[in-house]
Formats: C-alpha cells, structure tokens, sequence
C-alpha cells in the first residue's frame, strides 16, 4: 500500500516495488488540498500497473481536525514556518493505515527520503497506529539522487513534469513548500518561477486591500463579513492574501534529523488567520494566560512539526488549548498591501481592553494613587540587590 502523490518519486516507487519486491502495489492519493488533479493521478497509478487505486477528497477533515488546532495553538515552526506540509502528514498516515487494514496489504510504503522530516512523521505515525504491518521506505534504502531518480523514470517511461526537474513541491491548502535546485543556495533569492499562489509584492495592486476576520471560540469563522466553512474560508484567505503578495516566507529551518535547511514557503492564508488569531487572544486572554500559553503553543507546534502528532502529550496540549479558546470570539481586521500585512483594528466581546479605563485625558476607575504603593513592593528585591551590590563596591575602610 503506497502513499501516492502521482509526483515524481512515487511514480518510480510503482515500479520499483513491482520489480524489486515482486509486489502487487495498493496506491493512494490523500488530497489535503495541493491542488493536483486527483483524476490525474489515478490514471497514471493505473497506467503504471496498480492493483487497486483510492482517492480520497480528506480537504474538510484537514481544514477542521489539523488546521483549525494549529490555529487555536498559533503554530509556526521557529516563529516562522506554519506546518503545512507537517500537518498533513498525520493525516495520510490514518488515511493509508484504513485502508491497509481493510485491503489487508502487508506493507506500507512512503516515498520520502532519509534526510526529511516527512520520513519521521509517516513513520512515528504509522508505526503508532498499525504496529503490526511492516513500513518500507525505499527512497531513504535505496538513496538515489534526484537526477538518478530522473533518468530510471525515463527508462520506465514515467513522464517527468518540467517543475518536478527545478523543484521539489508539497503542497496543502495551509501553504506550499518548495525546496531543491536554486534555492539550496541560501544566500540568493528564491526567483520569481518558485511561487504560484503570491503574486510579486511589486506586482500587486497599487491599492490597499482590507479584510476583517471573525472568530468564534479561537476558529475564523467569517470573511469581510460572509460566513464560510472551514475549508472555503482558508481557500478564500488564500486568494485574498495571494493577489496582494503576503504569505511569502523564506527560512533557514532546524529538521528533526538535525539538519539546518532552506526552506521557501508560501503560506497566504496561514500568514493572514496566525496573525489576526494571536492578535485576538491577546485582548481577550490575562496577561498570565498570554504568556503561559506562549510556552504550551511552542511546545504544540514543536510536537506537530516533529512527527509526534499521536503522542499523548499533543492531546493534553489540545486539552489546555481549547479550554483556553473559550473566549475568544470577535473581530480582526488587517490591511494587506503589497506583500505586507498589518491588523489595523479588532473587536470582541469579550475585551479585556478598556478605552475609557486606559484613557490619559479623563478620570477613570484606575486610582493612579495606588500605583506608588504597588512600585514600593514590586520593586522590592530589586532595590535591596543593588543596594547590597553598591556597599560591596565602596572602597574598604583601611586598616589601622
Ligand atoms: N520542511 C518542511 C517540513 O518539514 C517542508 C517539507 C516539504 N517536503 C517536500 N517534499 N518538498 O514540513
């Protein structure tokens, strides 16, 4: 049983498990919303000799079961990288393990190589959840490169996509991931042939576009005021933020293998509902609550990321953070322009802002006199430190 893409590597997977294991080859095509023609993909499975082939449309469980969690948790990877691709994979892995159950196949094959992370995640995952049937990855045993890789799909007549010769691609409706080829050269600038969902920021409209998301209980609910379903309302965000050039992120990234990477993404919707969701919390939480959730977030999006979905520790995690939602319901509004993104306002019933208690012009409820009886014990510990530390420095009274 084959996670299949109908890229580059898992085509040549096909051949391989039916020469080298003399395997009759289960595939499946998880669409998680990488836009790539599930029709497609199915034919070019058949035409390389399936046994059987699935298809299986999970893009509303994604958006409602792995992405509106990373948003809930604020989840970007070393404050940067919003887990699209690490999101999905937990999912193909239940996905394939259904059906490998159902089929009965006796091993479950993956096609990423031993230097990613994708490898830890299918692997933690399908390990996790079916003990009992063996993983094989050939990619990662057989350690051809990409150019090798290309050649044996020629002699198998395996099409070989223009993109899948420049890039390697991954995509979900959380954002897209391109790496390979130019890009490993950190220091130069990913060009333009790189991106497909983010115009140029120079290129975008010479006008400002303003968008207002609303939440409801730590999940976007609605669009400049339409209310969508999940997955419509990422894919809505997408094109809005894409047309005005945000989203695109550009990272040196810590792999799980330990390997430093360089990793170009664009992630327009991600970009957009992080920004407005953490924006929120931050009128609606305590000031404890903001800063200790900033730990359970970092730990959150360290687990995703590191293959570790269907670790306990992710669901006691979950159990805090949604526990931690309950308040947070209202509105963002941001302005997109030209590849830039800032929340211009926000609203929410549940503001612990207060204009009028904040307020510098008028008498309000907050007594400022109880301000320098407060600084007198705040302060406390400190002044006696440096008190101490100030006698410590005085010159010594000499000895008679
Ligand atoms: N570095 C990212 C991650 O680990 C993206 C990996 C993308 N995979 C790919 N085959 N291009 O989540």
């Amino acid at each position: 049983m084959l996670a299949y893409s109908g890229g580059l590597d898992t085509s040549v997977l096909i051949k391989y498990l039916q020469e080298k294991y003399n395997a009759q080859v289960i595939t499946v095509t998880v669409d998680v919303g990488q836009g790539e023609d599930l029709e497609a993909a199915e034919e070019k499975a058949k035409k390389l000799g399936v046994l059987k082939h699935f298809s299986i449309d999970a893009k509303d469980e994604f958006a409602k079961d792995y992405i509106f969690p990373a948003i809930k948790a604020n989840a970007l990877y070393e404050g940067k990288y919003p887990i699209s691709t690490s999101l999905s994979r937990p999912l193909i892995a239940a996905k394939m393990v259904e059906i490998a159950e159902k089929e009965g196949a006796t091993g479950l094959v993956h096609g990423c190589t031993g230097r990613g992370n994708d490898q830890v995640r299918f692997d933690v995952t399908l390990g996790a959840l079916a003990p009992e049937i063996k993983i094989i990855a050939p990619v990662r045993e057989w350690g051809l490169t990409r150019e090798e890789e290309i050649a044996y799909a020629k002699t198998k007549g395996i099409p070989v996509s223009g993109s899948a010769k420049k890039y390697s691609i991954d995509a979900s409706v959380w954002g897209r991931a391109i790496e390979c080829g130019l890009l490993e050269d950190a220091s130069q600038a990913p060009p333009e042939d790189a991106y497909e969902w983010t115009v140029a920021p120079e290129k975008a409209p010479d006008k400002p576009e303003i968008v207002t998301i609303a939440f409801d209980d730590g999940v976007p609910v609605a669009v400049k005021g339409k209310k969508m379903p999940p997955l419509a309302l990422i894919e809505e965000v997408n094109k809005i933020a894409g047309r005005n050039g945000v989203g695109r992120i550009d990272h040196i990234e810590d792999r799980i293998v330990g390997l430093k990477s360089r990793e170009v993404y664009e992630c327009p919707a991600a970009t957009v509902i992080l920004e407005a969701h953490k924006d929120l919390e931050k009128m609606v939480m305590t000031r404890h609550e903001v800063l200790f959730k900033q730990q359970i977030d970092a730990q959150w999006v360290f687990l995703a990321y590191a293959g570790l979905w269907v670790d306990p520790l992710k669901d006691d995690l979950d159990a805090f953070i949604n526990k931690s939602q309950e308040n947070v319901t209202g509105e963002v509004k941001l302005k997109l322009y030209k590849g830039s993104l800032q929340v211009i306002g926000r609203s929410s019933p549940n503001s612990l802002y207060d204009k009028n208690l904040a307020n510098y012009n008028i008498k309000t409820s907050f007594n400022q006199s109880y301000s320098k009886g407060f600084i007198e014990l705040w302060g406390l510990q400190t002044r006696m430190y440096n008190s101490l530390k100030r006698a410590s420095k005085k010159p010594k009274a000499k000895k008679a």
